[in-house]
């Protein structure tokens, strides 16, 4: 009895060291409506959308916040299940990580200062990089890590080049970005279309060139090979994309513009 016992104790501490109880997803919470805090809390899409998968695998939701440039490689390293961060699907992310289906179409849009002449009755995305390349030594702000960084540099992925005598300067979030705007440092920001529509909103001063720059897909990671996980992921958002709560949870933190 006592060695059956023991047995049994055994197997529940190896079981138990394998199979967790929590979920735990890295983020970078500075990015509304994605994700965010508020009230002392995370809010926001992923968060929803996370605490849904959470709750289908039967585990505990744990989040890791830090900064985006560490999101991809918290997963790589195991250090996190998953990661929800508004993360675009690109081909340097997907050699260290898997994505799963993608649930939402974004996009790098520009924001300017109020009644900036030089971007004025732009109407296409060609329009707004030659009125970027016009400008004399124009700073971007971008967030460090992401692709609108990568975008604004030039990227193989976009087949752009990058801006043409511009400086892209690097912040740890688009707040801090605008901010710097605000204050004479920067001529323009790019970032994520929703995150754009909540800054806009949100500062006075600030106006959106409501113009696609490029064509995005976000998708939660997981670790590379862990085909359990993925699998499970793909067949949630795909039940609650067809049962309308994905678009529910879209519709909740979805800002109109200013
Ligand atoms: N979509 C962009 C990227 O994947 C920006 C994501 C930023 N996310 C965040 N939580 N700060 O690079």
């Amino acid at each position: 009895m006592k060695i059956a016992l023991f047995f049994l104790s055994i197997v529940g501490i190896v079981f138990s060291g394998c199979k967790s109880d929590k979920l735990t997803m890295a983020t970078a919470a500075n990015f509304a409506p994605f994700e965010y805090i508020s009230g002392g809390e995370f809010q926001g899409i992923d968060i929803d959308v996370a605490k849904i998968i959470a709750s289908e695998l039967g585990k505990e939701l744990v989040i890791y916040d830090m900064e985006f440039d560490s999101v991809v490689q918290s997963v790589a390293s195991k250090n996190a299940d998953i990661a929800l961060s508004g993360l675009t699907i690109n081909k340097t992310r997907k050699q260290v990580i898997d994505f799963s289906d993608t649930y939402f179409n974004a996009a790098q849009m520009l924001i300017i200062k109020e009644n900036d002449e030089r971007f004025k009755n732009l109407k296409t995305k060609e329009d707004v990089i030659k009125a970027v390349n016009k400008a004399k030594s124009l700073k971007i702000g971008v967030q460090a890590g992401t692709t609108g960084e990568f975008y604004s540099k030039g990227d193989k992925d976009w087949g752009f080049d990058g801006f043409k005598n511009a400086e892209t300067i690097s912040f740890a979030n688009g707040a801090m970005a605008v901010t710097a705007m605000l204050n004479n440092q920067l001529d323009v920001v790019i970032i994520d279309e929703m995150p754009a529509r909540v800054l806009t909103k949100t500062n006075s001063g600030v106006e959106l060139v409501d113009i696609a720059l490029t064509d995005e897909e976000y998708a939660i990671a997981v670790s590379k090979g862990n085909e359990e996980l993925l699998n499970k992921i793909n067949e949630i958002l795909r039940t609650i994309k067809q049962d309308g709560r994905m678009q529910d949870i879209i519709n909740k933190y979805y800002v109109q513009q200013k």
